[in-house]
């Protein structure tokens, strides 16, 4: 059987010059995963990809791709052709002769080229344009020539650094349901590129949340969005309420933990604490609820200073006794609009315990 795990990066560090890009980066991808590599500009993604894809040799650590250490290897001996962020396919060549590249390189027969470049054409569901040239296609089409271009390889994973950035929003929307019905369908192996939050837990099986050139997450996209391990990450994905705390008591899977005058609450605890450390809990604004009969375990009164129509929700702008504020997502729009002073809650389960940034 062939070994699941496709992709073993152990401890990669990669510096260029004084600055210290990519920090221990420890990774294992497994076969048939969409897995997205998420992380503010600069922080190294696509440095860790270019180093995945033998452009850059890493300065200490060992890349691993399918069972073959590769750090010596150059690109084209590694087999993961990439989708550049700037996407270039070629202008003055046709759909077939841009998918034919990487073939015609490798001088493979006539033949074999015109049958991979059909199947592939197939697989992105082209078949028939072969003859246009990239300005005489949508910008959603040209990215699946870009992806056919990679699949007509036979590699074994497709790393894509930022493929959707030219196109509009609604078109990326299209596209990025495509791309991964693709990737489901052929059972690849994908990494792709974003600094977009939204995209990446639509599409991934995982992601890996970076943080300054190291990794801070990773997790399933629901593991990200609900349970993340740092402040950095609740930050950076979505919106969060963070609530200050000290743990009293815990053990491995649930800490008991005091805020403000509230009586204690026990919490899930799925990082190590200690007892009396200063940690947060993270609250989503969609897991609180204003008002609500059925109360919850948290409970705070607040005053409505704002509110604004987001469509499918109202989200509220309150701030507590103590000047603290909070964000609170409403769906019942239509039916209660709150002002003045609310009761917020929110049961134990919707908190999660976060260490603090250390810096
Ligand atoms: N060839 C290079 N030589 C020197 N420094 C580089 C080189 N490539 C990248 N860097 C630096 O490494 C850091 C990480 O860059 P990288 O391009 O990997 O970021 P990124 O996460 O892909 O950002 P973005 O989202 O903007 O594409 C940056 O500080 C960048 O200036
Ligand atoms: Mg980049």
């Amino acid at each position: 059987m062939e070994p699941q795990v496709l992709l073993d990066l152990k401890n990669v560090n990669k510096v260029f010059g004084n600055n210290h890009v990519l920090r221990d980066i420890n990774l294992q991808i497994e076969r048939g995963k969409f897995i997205t590599f998420l992380g503010p500009s600069g922080c190294g993604k696509t440095t860790l990809l270019r180093s995945i894809a033998g452009f850059y040799t890493v300065d200490e650590g060992e890349v691993w791709i399918d069972g073959k250490q590769v750090n010596d290897l150059p690109p084209y001996k590694r087999g993961t052709p990439m989708v550049f962020q700037e996407y270039a396919l070629f202008p003055h060549m046709t759909v077939f002769d841009n998918i034919a590249y990487g073939l015609d390189i490798k001088k493979r027969p006539e033949e074999e080229i015109e049958k991979r470049v059909k199947g592939a054409l197939a697989q992105v569901k082209l078949t028939g344009l072969e003859g246009r040239y990239p300005h005489e296609m949508s910008g959603g089409q040209q990215q699946r020539v870009a992806m056919a271009r990679a699949l007509v390889m036979n590699s074994p994973i497709i790393l894509l650094d930022e493929p959707l950035s030219n196109l509009d929003a609604k078109l990326r929307e299209e596209v990025r349901v495509e791309l991964r019905g693709i990737q489901q369908d052929l059972g690849l192996t994908v990494i792709y590129v974003t600094h977009d939050q939204l995209e990446a837990l639509s599409m991934s099986d995982y992601v890996v949340v970076f943080n300054k050139g190291a990794i801070d997450q990773y997790g399933t996209p629901h593991e990200i969005y609900y349970e993340p391990r740092t402040q950095y990450v609740a930050d950076f994905i979505g919106t969060t309420n963070f609530i200050e705390a000290t743990v009293l008591e815990h053990n491995e899977r649930e800490a008991l933990v005091s805020y403000g005058k509230e009586t204690p609450t026990k919490v899930l605890a799925k990082v190590l604490v200690n007892k009396g450390e200063q940690v947060l809990l993270s609250v989503r604004p969609e897991s609180l609820r204003i008002n609500h009969p059925d109360g919850g375990e948290f409970c705070i009164r607040a005053t409505v200073k704002s509110s604004m129509f987001l469509g499918e929700k109202e989200r509220y702008f309150l701030e507590d006794n103590a000047g603290k504020e909070w964000i609170v997502d409403a769906y019942d729009i239509g039916q209660t609009h709150y002002t003045g002073e609310v009761v917020i809650t929110a049961s134990a389960d919707k908190l999660h315990l976060i260490k603090k940034n250390n810096d």
